[in-house]
């Protein structure tokens, strides 16, 4: 008989042996949180896009979730081995089919449908991962491209990107910028490209996304100020560009600020690998290509501290934004952690050395998310150990319940450690101790 077929948005897929995606994963689908005007994640959105100017920069914020292993990865040039292509990174509606893991799956068609000089992509992005309270397994990020045609009217392709460099705003805020720009091992120039080519692409990029932290920043601030969580003396600013690896740029940075005390990695970036704009049908274009992650941003801006507050639908959330504006969250109130350990043994209780199947720590978290939704803020490893008679390997975590909405009662919190136990084993094969 066959596999069952799987809906999504009112399409039917079908299902194969690298389905994976659980059911509280695909219910994210609809919600469209970036579209929501006054939610904390489209007020974000519409900060950022209001850096970038029409029309020479053009939106799309409805491109479909569920995108093709080719345009996630292969469009790209991840490696066939790339880690990201795994089961236990990434969900699969099918062999062929993921949901995007990043809005980088939208750049090679976006450059093929070649509609302006610029985009910026807004999105759900979904990955499997570890749960704690700035990770969820749906989040949002914004992609940036501006690409120049180097057929341009006098054939100066370096001078059109200084020209139009001039023209962007500039700030006072403090860069530290140690590296050069290209570097033959760390972040080599593409051979398609001229030193003088990368460099003005560099130089537009890093101003263009420099002018996006001193806006983001100025409001986080002002907000955090009116709050009276910061002083308008406080210290200035401070970002800085890190080299950075992406199987689709080079040379490629990583953008970080220091904020209330960390560095914080807010953004990746570079010049685009000539590869994708020529398999695009666009071989006489470059530039450069950035992705940020929303959810990150809007964190500091609004002063959330818990990424699954994203999620709720409570009103006492909700009702704390409106669109445009930029606001300290109140957090209504803090409801009490609550922590249960889970310990088991691996491999099924008839494997005598417990080897047979890997345990993947993100099946696990996948396990609890099933079983007890949003109401878990984190989990983690806190004791390993293997049977000193049968080299059994035995691991505990310690989940912390807390509710955003409610104080939690014991009964409840006992029913759904035991849902958690029975879909551990159910999912993992292990045997709980
Ligand atoms: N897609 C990358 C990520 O998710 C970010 C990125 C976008 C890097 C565009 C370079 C260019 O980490």
């Amino acid at each position: 008989h066959a596999p069952p077929l799987l809906e999504l948005e009112n399409i039917k897929f079908n299902t194969d042996e690298w389905t994976n995606l659980p059911v509280h994963i695909a219910s994210a689908l609809p919600r469209k949180l970036h579209l929501q005007p006054s939610h904390p994640l489209a007020i974000t959105r519409t900060l950022i896009e209001s850096q970038f100017p029409k029309p020479i920069y053009k939106s799309y914020n409805q491109l479909s979730p569920i995108v093709s292993v080719h345009q996630n990865f292969d469009s790209l040039g991840f490696p066939i081995d790339h880690p990201g292509r795994s089961r236990t990174d990434t969900y699969y509606v099918n062999k062929q089919t993921v949901l995007r893991t990043h809005t980088s799956a939208h750049q090679a068609d976006t450059f093929r449908a070649a509609e302006t000089d610029g985009f910026l992509i807004s999105a759900d992005v979904y990955r499997r991962d570890a749960i704690d309270r700035s990770h969820y397994p749906v989040f949002h990020q914004m992609e940036g491209a501006r690409m120049w045609s180097r057929s341009v009217c006098g054939g100066d392709v370096v001078a059109a990107i200084y020209k139009d460099l001039e023209n962007l705003p500039k700030h006072n805020m403090v860069i530290e910028d140690p590296n050069p720009t290209i570097h033959a091992e760390r972040n080599p120039l593409q051979p398609e490209h001229s030193a003088e080519e990368a460099q003005a692409i560099a130089a537009h990029l890093k101003r263009s996304l420099e002018n996006v932290v001193v806006e983001i920043f100025g409001h986080a601030k002002k907000a955090a100020v009116a709050a009276g969580e910061a002083k308008e003396e406080d210290e200035p600013l401070r970002v800085r560009w890190i080299e950075a690896y992406f199987p689709f740029t080079s040379p490629s940075w990583e953008l970080e600020v220091f904020w209330q005390g960390n560095w914080l990695e807010l953004l990746g970036c570079g010049v685009v690998r000539q590869h994708l704009p020529t398999n695009a049908g666009v071989p006489d274009k470059i530039g450069w290509a950035f992705g940020v992650g929303l959810e990150r941003v809007a964190m500091l801006l609004f002063g959330i501290i818990d990424i699954r507050l994203f999620w709720s639908q409570d009103a006492r959330f909700l009702s704390q934004f409106s669109e445009g504006k930029i606001t300290r969250f109140v957090p209504f109130s803090k409801h009490p952690p609550c922590f249960k350990d889970i310990a088991f043994w691996l491999g099924s209780s008839s494997s005598a050395a417990g080897g047979g199947a890997v345990f993947y720590e993100n099946d696990l978290m996948e396990a609890v998310r099933g079983a007890a939704g949003d109401l878990v803020e984190d989990v983690r490893l806190v004791d390993e150990f293997i049977h000193p008679k049968t080299g059994r390997r035995s691991l505990c975590f310690r989940i912390n319940y807390r509710s955003l909405e409610r104080t939690l009662t014991n009964e409840e919190i006992n029913k759904l450690q035991e849902q958690v136990g029975a879909a551990v084993v159910e999912k993992l094969g292990v045997e709980l101790r």
